[in-house]
């Protein structure tokens, strides 16, 4: 195990095949603990398949991740959670048919603790609480907003009880307000003990946020550092601009 002050997750060379398309190109980086780490890139980029492999729910096809020093590769995405390594996803995946606070008590007894009973139920009470969804605990995720459904995602990673938490665009298809509702909650996770990495196409979100972040483009790493810095690099501007996605401010 390394000293507490090192590096928390630690990226090497991580390369990602699917037959003839390199979707990630020896991608290395390092986040520290308590960071908020954003990973940006044009659609395609990579930025999700990189969450993949970090979470064992994809294997790189070469390439390192050690999460608190230990090597993650060949585990499988439940033993990464159980470790305490966890994402979200970019198209949400809740179980409909269930409710709220259901959706959340699978994470619980599935996620790193295993919890039980009085266990479980206080870990569901505290994530509602804490992702703003008290209030909707009862009725079915079926019938959530596409906001709703996004803090639900974020509920269901966070009752796995992890100490990094990976965002796939948790902001994606959401108004200002609850774009900034889920900023303050980014936030509070980060203040409250959590290292988070995000991937996130609004770049207002991403500088307000992030404490470093990486660009990715076409699978390769073409920029990394303070978002005041990384986000003018010429090289980052050409790539958004060679795509017909626009940054969205
Ligand atoms: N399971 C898979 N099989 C084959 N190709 C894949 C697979 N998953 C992703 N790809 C390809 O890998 C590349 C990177 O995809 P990825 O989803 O990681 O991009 P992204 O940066 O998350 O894009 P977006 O911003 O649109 O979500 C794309 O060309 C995609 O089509
Ligand atoms: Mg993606």
């Amino acid at each position: 195990m390394p000293a507490e002050g090192g590096p928390i997750l630690t990226v090497a060379s991580v390369t990602k095949r699917f037959g003839g398309l390199l979707a990630l190109d020896s991608v290395s980086f390092e986040v520290q603990r308590g960071e908020i780490f954003s990973v940006i890139g044009p659609n395609g980029a990579g930025k999700t398949t990189l969450f993949s492999c970090l979470v064992g729910s994809v294997q790189p096809t070469s390439g390192s991740v050690r999460f608190r020093g230990e090597e993650l590769s060949g585990l499988r995405n439940d033993q990464v959670v159980s470790r305490g390594l966890v994402r979200t996803h970019q198209i949400v995946r809740p179980f409909r048919e269930m409710t709220v606070a259901d959706n959340i008590r699978v994470g619980a007894l599935y996620g790193r603790s295993h919890l039980r009973g009085a266990k479980a139920r206080a870990r569901v009470d505290e994530v509602l609480t804490r992702t703003e969804l008290a209030h909707r605990a009862t009725v079915k995720a079926g019938v959530l907003s596409i906001g709703e459904l996004k803090r639900l995602e974020i509920a269901r990673a966070l009752a796995t009880g992890p100490e990094v938490l990976c965002l796939d665009e948790v902001m994606g298809g959401l108004n200002p307000a609850e774009i900034q509702q889920a900023m303050v909650l980014v936030r509070a996770l980060r203040d409250g003990g959590l290292t988070i990495l995000m991937i996130e196409h609004h770049v207002h979100a991403v500088a307000g946020l992030s404490d470093r972040l990486v660009v990715l483009n076409f699978g390769k790493k073409i920029a990394e550092g303070r978002p005041a810095e990384a986000l003018h690099d010429p090289a980052v501007v050409a790539a958004y601009l060679g795509d017909d996605t626009e940054v969205r401010a």
